[in-house]
């Protein structure tokens, strides 16, 4: 179907908020049956439930990119997650050769809610990343760093990857992609997820001691000496998710107490305590296969995002599922993605006036493909 000029008047979002979930349903589902094939919407797996039913395909970070990333009959994505997977979307969706098949044509990609954020990803900015470059070329030769950015970031700090010889990674290919590093130069910087960057590293024998955190504000060389520098194999940006940083050692040895034989499975953007104390360690992606593919009868505490734990709890009642923390630990940012926001910019679009559309700036999209591309190559 052919969308009209987006001169049109926008829907104003708030008649939308009193609305009935049977009602959004409704409409979003008569929105998705007039545009069709060219309308995907992409659902990451910590959205709520009722957004997750009305989802095309639903994945993690990795999977949607390259879900994004091979569409062909898609004109539009309505990307259900967080501001940089969105981004990440219109990088790849819209790469000169994708656009040459489609004869120049883009894909529009829409974020029902602009601030479905990330605050992992606002720990560091571009400015804070060029800064730690710059110091960090007075205590060693960066020609021997590869910078390695987490898909949780900016388009920007892609970019910089991009432009630097490095490369992007998600939780479920960072050992690859860290080897990949590895067999280039010498050092590795990792941003913005410390926890992600130490929990792979280590398990490729890389200690600590070799493994200095950087502290965009510190007052020099991101609180490290020059020596420790020096000595260092990876610099982690000091960042975390402030959804898994909350799962603590303390809980793994209550839930192993309480249910003998208990599995602990969680994602490696929980602190180094969590991740060593746990039998498995994975991406979202890794979680649901292990689920999918154990035993019925098996019991697991899951230390993931809680939308992700319920979802698996109903969709595995063979299992024993348990949440591995006694509090709420859920992406308040992906929440804001609801059935209310999903209905206001579908009709929004079907009316020829998208709202919420990321595009990322031309060259700074050139720069992250490369990256991202280096990625995809990677695995
Ligand atoms: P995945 O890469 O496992 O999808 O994780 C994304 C994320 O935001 C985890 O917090
Ligand atoms: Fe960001 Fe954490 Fe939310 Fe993932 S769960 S989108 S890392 S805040």
């Amino acid at each position: 179907m052919s969308i009209a000029a987006p001169e049109q008047a926008k829907l104003p979002l708030a008649p939308y908020k009193s609305l009935a979930n049977s009602e959004l349903t409704e409409r979003i589902q008569a929105v998705r049956d007039r545009m069709g094939p060219e309308l995907l919407i992409l659902g990451h797996h910590y959205q709520q439930d009722e957004v997750i039913a009305l989802s095309d395909l639903r994945g993690d970070s990795y999977q949607l990119s390259r879900m994004a990333a091979d569409s062909t009959s898609c004109r539009w994505i309505v990307f259900c997650g967080v501001h940089f997977m969105a981004e990440t979307a219109d990088i790849v969706a819209n790469r000169p050769q994708k656009l040459a098949e489609r004869n120049g044509t883009r894909v529009t990609v829409i974020l029902p809610d602009m601030a479905a954020g990330c605050s992992m990803a606002d720990m560091a900015a571009i400015d804070q990343v060029e800064s730690a470059w710059d110091d960090l070329a007075e205590v060693v030769d960066t020609a021997d760093i590869t910078p390695v950015t987490y898909i949780n970031s900016a388009a920007s700090l892609k970019a910089f990857c991009g432009r630097h010889g490095g490369i992007v990674c998600t939780s479920s290919n960072a050992e690859a992609v860290l080897k990949w590093a590895f067999a280039r130069s010498r050092r590795v910087l990792f941003f913005p997820d410390q926890h992600l960057g130490r929990n792979t590293a280590l398990k490729m024998g890389i200690t600590n001691a070799q493994m200095p955190v950087w502290d965009p504000h510190a007052d020099a060389y991101g609180g490290n000496t020059e020596a420790a520098l020096q000595a260092s194999q990876v610099i982690l940006w000091k960042g975390h998710c402030s959804v898994h940083q909350m799962f603590r050692a303390e809980h793994v040895h209550a839930l192993r107490k309480a249910h003998p034989g208990i599995r602990i499975l969680v994602h490696p953007e929980c602190p180094q305590e969590v991740n060593d104390l746990a039998d498995i360690s994975g991406s979202t992606g890794a979680i649901i296969r292990t689920v999918q593919s154990a035993p019925a009868g098996t019991i697991w505490a899951i230390g993931t995002e809680l939308h992700l734990v319920n979802r698996l709890k109903q969709e595995h009642p063979e299992q024993e599922i348990h949440f591995l923390s006694p509090v709420i630990c859920m992406c308040a940012t992906m929440y804001r993605i609801n059935l209310a926001h999903l209905c206001w910019s579908l009709e929004n679009l079907a009316a020829g006036a998208p709202v919420n559309v990321i595009k990322v700036d031309e060259e700074t999209a050139r720069w992250s493909l490369i990256a991202l591309e280096r990625m995809l190559q990677v695995v």
